[in-house]
């Protein structure tokens, strides 16, 4: 899909991974309408909204058309986490977590992709992570939710394959965002935060989603060594749980 003259619609980019996109994709010649709770900069236009609320998510939506008229390319970028036992977080943490990565992100592409169908041309692209593919431990209840943006995103796919419309999954692995620091509540494994060091960053993320959107990808997985990760988690499923449950165990008797 081409990125030059394409009106996009990108959520979360008032920081980290959506900030860097927001500036890859006008530096490639889109107008973006970003929508966060905190405003935006360097974007043709920043609407702020809670994306957890549908009325807000409606609203962001008719601001952006009103600015735009079309948007091409939707891009579900928001997101958020808890760190917390799944069997003790509390439920309004889950739900906020669930309205803001999977229903916010289904509800934006029910109220966009209508129209990207009737012009037989659009693209939905679904910001997930590795933990859609292999489930973290210390972030079981994040995993399930980005598990289930695969799945919409897989499915939809195959739904519209005849319309002209596509969707892309993208599967970041740990990067150096303020990601660890928005969460509802918990912190990460002591390993994890030691392990920053071998983070990719927002810049590096945001071009491999701009070169995938271009290449008509599936999947960006990035960096894509975290394909590794995956087929060990395919292969020898009880190895890589053994080594998250070791991780986890860092946090300690919290
Ligand atoms: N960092 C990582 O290691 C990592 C790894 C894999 C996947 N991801 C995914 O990448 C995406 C971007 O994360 P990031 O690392 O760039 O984190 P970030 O720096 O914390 O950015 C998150 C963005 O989401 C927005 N957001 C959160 N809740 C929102 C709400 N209720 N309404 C509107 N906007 C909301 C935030 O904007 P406001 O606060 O202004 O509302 C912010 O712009 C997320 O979907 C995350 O799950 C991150």
């Amino acid at each position: 899909m081409r990125i030059e003259g394409s009106n996009i619609f990108l959520t979360g980019a008032s920081s980290g991974i959506g900030a860097a996109l927001a500036v890859e994709l006008t530096r490639r010649g889109a107008r973006v309408a970003a929508v966060s709770r905190r405003a935006s900069a360097g974007v043709a236009v920043s609407i702020q909204a809670d994306l957890a609320i549908p009325e807000e998510r409606a609203r962001a939506v008719g601001a952006a058309l009103a600015a735009l008229d079309r948007i091409d390319i939707l891009i579900n970028n928001a997101g958020v986490g808890v760190y917390a036992p799944s069997w003790k977080t509390p439920m309004d943490d889950m739900r906020h977590m669930f309205e803001v990565n999977l229903f916010g992100a289904v509800d934006l592409t029910q109220r966009l992709a209508p129209s990207m169908v009737a012009r037989g041309s659009g693209l939905v692209v679904n910001v997930a992570s590795i933990a859609s593919k292999v489930t973290l431990p210390w972030f079981t209840l994040y995993s399930a939710s980005k598990a289930a943006l695969e799945a919409f995103t897989r499915g939809l796919r195959m739904e519209l394959a005849s319309t002209g419309v596509g969707a892309m999954l993208v599967c970041p692995g740990y990067v150096k965002t303020n990601f660890q620091n928005a969460v509802l509540g918990g912190r990460p494994p002591e390993k994890l935060v030691s392990g920053k060091r071998f983070a990719s960053t927002a810049g590096a993320v945001a071009l491999a989603v701009a070169d995938g959107i271009e290449r008509d990808a599936r999947t960006v997985m990035t960096p894509a060594l975290g394909w590794a990760l995956v087929a060990a988690a395919r292969l020898a499923p009880g190895v890589v749980d053994g080594r998250l449950r070791a991780m986890l165990e860092s946090i300690g008797d919290e």
